[in-house]
């Protein structure tokens, strides 16, 4: 027997207003900065989800004090600097959390074994080890620069390092071990990234400089720096708030308004696009919060048209693609998304999954190796058919995705694996079914 899915079927309009749970950027940095830094930083609004959970259990398996004062609410006490853990550190699910982690922990004169699930046992840490290895840390990988790995790290030296590929988690790792390397560090990033490293370390009183070259931007970390504990307050995370959003869109009849989204210049590549597909979004309240923007947005159902979506667009709403093609499905005409070669090293090939789980509702698709066009069933003489009980290879943002498209399918939409929504969202089906959508148990299917 397979185990228990959820299952979303066709629901009445969408009505309410809600809040996203903490940014989960935000919410891996604020604890691993609080647990670098001397003294207490106190953190409101933490993202309680597991990737998070697994970051706070690592800072304190590397010393710093870790307490939950109350809901969102932690207390974090740096005590300056790494020890070495007395156990294996498994980082779960989370990419960002043991990127971020291993770049930090290479500072110190210390070895540290990471690990994580079969996902993220999976994905690339050569992208991060490259230039940790050329500060002066060293490791033992018997499985071709994955997980498990042994990091070995202290007397780094300085980098200047040109990132391959757009990615703001090596940008923070190699941000974070140039804390503690004589010399400190520099990045150039060709296109810019999520910049919450930065803007943190700031808050921490730390010095970074940020210059702009054209698209590119160079950012340095001058030596000798030290961080002193704070107060966070993190902001509802866009990427979360897309899920609730896309649903108001496509389901005939909605309207859901989410308070408190981060609307950080860099995260909200999925606003724009769908301003260009012609959604009705309508942003209110805008303040600013411990340092980023933060907003009400409201979304009504609209009918969207399709659109390219350029590739200089992606490092902006990477993790958004997946509801993304969602949208598209229901928008009049192809939506074509270029340069997203990205998505296949995430939590799982999100180009192949994103297309197979559309074809198997029956909506038309063209993958490529950099690119994913998803052909509009328009304006509802072809509807979204769903009926299909969708992989998901447990990653997260591929299950909510497919269950947001059963909300508005002819027919149920199921996927296996729901547990691994707490990844990135606690508390979605409640927020959902709050709502008005129809999401349920979907019953075990014979193996
Ligand atoms: C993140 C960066 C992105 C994103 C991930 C979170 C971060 O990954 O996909 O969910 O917090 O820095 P990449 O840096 O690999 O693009």
């Amino acid at each position: 027997m397979a185990a228990a899915g959820l299952s979303a079927r066709r629901s009445g309009p969408l009505k309410g207003v809600v809040r996203a749970p903490g940014d989960k950027s935000i919410s891996h940095r604020a604890l691993i900065l609080g647990a670098l830094a001397d003294g207490v930083t106190e953190i409101e609004g933490l993202l309680e989800g597991d990737d998070v959970k697994r970051t706070a259990a690592a800072m304190a398996a590397f010393g710093a004090g870790v307490e939950r004062l109350g809901e969102g609410r932690w207390r974090v006490e740096g005590r300056g600097g790494f020890a070495e853990p007395a156990d294996v550190v498994d980082c779960g699910n989370a990419g960002t959390g043991v990127r971020l982690i291993m770049g930090a922990a290479a500072g110190f004169d210390l070895a540290v074994t990471f690990t994580g699930d079969a996902s993220l046992r999976g994905r690339p840490m050569n992208r991060v080890l490259k230039p940790l290895g050329e500060m002066g840390a060293s490791w033992i990988c018997r499985s071709g620069g994955r997980l498990p790995l042994t990091l070995k790290g202290g007397n780094l030296k300085r980098i200047a390092y040109r990132l391959p590929e757009p990615s703001a988690q090596v940008k923070s790792a190699v941000l974070l071990a140039g804390l503690s390397a004589a010399g400190g560090a520099e990045v150039i990033e060709p296109e810019a990234t999520r910049d919450h490293t930065e803007r943190m370390l700031r808050g921490f009183g730390a010095e970074v400089l940020v210059s702009e070259e054209g698209a590119a931007r160079r950012i340095v970390l001058p030596p000798g720096q030290r961080l002193r504990g704070t107060a966070i307050r993190v902001p509802g995370d866009p990427s979360s708030a897309a899920f609730p959003l896309v649903a108001a869109l496509i389901t005939p009849g909605s309207e859901v308004t989410v308070q408190g989204m981060l609307l950080n210049p860099l995260r909200i590549g999925l606003l724009e696009t769908l301003g260009d597909m012609g959604a009705d979004l309508s942003v209110t309240n805008v303040r600013d919060e411990g340092g980023e923007t933060v907003a009400d947005v409201t979304a009504r159902h609209s009918q969207l048209t399709g659109v390219e979506v350029p590739p200089e667009r992606a490092p902006s709403m990477i993790d958004e693609y997946p509801i993304l093609a969602v949208a598209a499905a229901f928008a009049d005409g192809p939506t074509r998304m270029l340069g997203i070669g990205e998505m296949r090293v995430k939590e799982s090939d999100r180009i192949a999954l994103m297309a197979a789980g559309l074809a198997a509702c029956g909506v038309g698709v063209e993958e490529e190796p950099e690119a994913l066009t998803v052909i509009g069933t328009g304006r509802g003489n072809h509807p979204v058919a769903g009926g299909a009980r969708v992989t998901t290879h447990g990653d997260h943002r591929i299950a909510m995705s497919h269950l947001v498209m059963g909300l508005a399918s002819e027919r149920p939409v199921a996927v296996d694996e729901p547990g691994m929504i707490a990844t990135s969202f606690p508390g979605f089906v409640e927020l959902m079914t709050g709502l008005g959508a129809q999401i349920g148990e979907d019953a075990p299917q014979a193996a």
